[in-house]
């Protein structure tokens, strides 16, 4: 993996990059910067200036125990204990699932078209916390209620929001989606499991690292996520808006449900590699 007589930081990048080529870890050279970076307590671009400069035998053991655990398919950032997403650091482990690039997509699209400041939002499905208190650091007034089935993964949220310093921000509540939410909202928001239970052999090591009630649906995988479309209405304000994240090849069957349910000013979006990701309407 690493070898004895090859100790400078250049040196160990170039070894554990080949090393996760060969175990075919995407983004080899990234990782490869991340886990350094870690090890070393640098920022990852801090590497670049150091180059030379010898790793001691402590250094060497820590890395290599990360570097085999990333070869084996241990996502890199439950390797880091934390994850980057809309600007701040989560932490981030098993009790909830690793938040994607393509929920920033969302949260990000949710900021620009919030125009209430003092507004009223529900998360439902909130895992690590990541689209509630982005949100909340965004929005320190809004009223922000986050749910979730999953006591494993509201305790990780709580953590999150404690160490944004929004613990008084966002409140979180135990619930099978709606079913022990009060009160009315003018946001819904949900990013909910929407793997079908048939496409189990098709994800990846990292990913069959996130917990299953995180990821699994049903044998359809929309099943939740339509579930909450027949629930969402009467906790929706009068023009209150659904947002969802949705999985690929749901996106014709869901649009029907929104429309068979009433819904208006229904639209769809497209995430950055081009797949229809998120859908809105609005009710009343
Ligand atoms: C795909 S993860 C999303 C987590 C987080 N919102 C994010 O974007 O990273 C789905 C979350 O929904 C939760 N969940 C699954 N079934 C649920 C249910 N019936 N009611 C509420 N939450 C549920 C899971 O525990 C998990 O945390």
């Amino acid at each position: 993996m690493i070898a004895e007589r090859r100790t400078t930081v250049l040196d160990v990048l170039q070894a554990t990059t080949a090393y996760f080529k060969k175990h075919d870890i995407e983004s080899s050279r990234l990782n490869a910067e991340h886990l350094l970076a870690y090890v070393l307590e640098r920022k990852r671009i801090e590497l670049y200036l150091e180059f030379e400069r010898k790793l001691t035998e402590a250094e060497l053991a820590r890395l290599r125990e990360l570097v085999k655990r990333r070869g084996e398919g241990e996502p890199l950032q439950h390797l880091l204990g934390m994850v980057e997403f809309c600007g701040h650091t989560f932490l981030c482990d098993r009790r909830a699932m690793v938040p994607r690039p393509e929920t920033e997509e969302l949260v990000e699209f949710l900021k620009s078209e919030i125009r209430d400041p003092r507004c009223e939002i529900l998360d439902v499905g909130t895992g690590s916390g990541v689209i509630a208190l982005s949100l909340a650091a965004k929005f320190p007034k809004a009223v922000i209620v986050a749910v979730d089935i999953s006591e494993d993964a509201l305790s990780l949220a709580r953590e999150n929001a404690t160490r944004l310093n929004l613990g008084d921000k966002v409140q979180f509540v135990r619930s099978d989606l709606l079913e022990d939410v009060d009160g009315t909202f003018n946001l819904i928001v949900a990013n909910l499991p929407y793997v079908s239970t048939q496409d189990r052999c098709n994800l990846s090591r990292e990913v069959l690292r996130d917990p299953e009630i995180a990821l699994f649906a049903g044998v359809n995988g929309d099943e939740l996520v339509r579930e909450l479309i027949g629930q969402a209405p009467a906790q929706l304000r009068p023009g209150g808006l659904l947002a969802l994240e949705i999985g690929i090849g749901h996106s014709k069957g869901l649009l029907s449900a929104l429309a068979e349910k009433k819904y208006r000013d229904i639209c769809s979006k497209n995430d950055y590699s081009g797949a229809i990701r998120f859908l809105f309407a609005r009710y009343g």
